[in-house]
């Protein structure tokens, strides 16, 4: 019987159980490189990418790569994709050749199509609704510095984004409290919100959301895509910025963090995100090793 390939679309795709143990797997991982562990030795990635990466791309392309295997990078624009090659087509022919793939579109649904037509597994590496690989780092990194995040309380500040979709779907499985504080026109989708049930609280100002939390987290005012919005979201989330009074508001041994790329004097003040309370830049290495565990569990079934 052939097997069917798992995917990684949501947070949801995977069990609690799961989660947790691929997020242990990523801590094993940093804190023991082995360059003679190469489970995907001759395995191939596929990388689509229709928005831009740093952190992304860069932690597929090192993680197979330390792995033993290898990464391709594809864009739209150099690729039939570019030139209307249709989706399910393009899906069974590009899963013919390679083990995974990633794409980071921006339409949520190119992702689930082309995983229903793909023979191996298909990583969500950032759509407009979804970024569960960011969570995955995110969870590490909070794992890492403070134990589980089982019961503990985040606060999610600015807007009802792709990262804030994912911050709730993370609630859920992880079992924390999410609060939640984005302007009335710039709330998260109510689908989402719905599906974690009593794990997340909306609140009117940052300092609200932010009190008693052990966690504190932003994104930027305006997503790729999003860039002509650019000033009429800097009115918008005028008073969505995380300072240092929001920090003060949550425990005394919050952490901030922010997936980057960042924009100091808007969503985060410098003295925040360069501030002791900040893990950002452990925050942004953890894509590397949380990668490596997702690769791992993905490819090597
Ligand atoms: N955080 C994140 O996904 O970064 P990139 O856009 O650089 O991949
Ligand atoms: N919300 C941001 C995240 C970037 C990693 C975006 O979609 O552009």
């Amino acid at each position: 019987m052939i097997k069917q390939p798992r995917h990684f679309i949501s947070l949801q795709d995977l069990t609690s159980d799961e989660l947790r143990t691929l997020i242990h797997r990523a801590i094993e991982l940093k804190n023991h490189r082995d360059p003679e562990f190469q489970p995907l030795k001759g395995r191939v990635l596929a990388m689509i990418f229709e928005k831009s990466s740093t952190r992304t791309r860069i932690s597929f392309e090192a993680g197979m790569a330390h792995f033993g295997g290898s990464a391709l990078f594809l864009s739209p624009r150099d690729t039939q994709l570019g030139r209307g090659e249709p989706l399910e087509d393009s899906a069974k022919v590009i899963s013919s050749m390679v083990d995974c793939i990633m794409l980071r579109t921006h339409n949520h649904d190119t992702v689930t199509t082309f995983a229903q037509h793909s023979n191996v597994p298909v990583i969500n590496g950032l759509t407009d609704l979804l970024h569960p690989c960011q969570l995955l780092a995110d969870m590490q990194t909070y794992f890492e510095q403070r134990g589980d995040i089982l019961g503990k309380t985040v606060a999610w500040v600015g807007d009802g984004n792709n990262m804030c979709h994912s911050y709730i779907n993370a609630a859920r499985a992880f079992d924390f409290r999410l609060n939640i504080a984005c302007p009335d026109d710039y709330q998260p989708d109510q689908s989402i919100v719905a599906s974690a049930g009593d794990k997340v609280q909306f609140f009117a100002t940052p300092e609200e959301a932010a009190s008693e939390a052990d966690l504190i987290v932003t994104d930027v005012w305006a997503s790729m895509g999003q860039e002509n919005e650019q000033k009429k979201r800097e009115i918008a989330f005028k008073h969505y910025q995380v300072t240092e009074r929001t920090m003060q508001a949550a425990n005394t041994d919050a952490l901030f963090m922010h997936c980057l790329p960042a924009h100091r004097g808007e969503e985060v003040a410098a003295k925040v995100i360069d501030g002791p309370q900040s893990v950002v830049f452990a925050e942004a290495e953890n894509r590397l090793h949380a990668q490596k565990a997702l690769l791992e569990f993905l490819i090597c079934r």
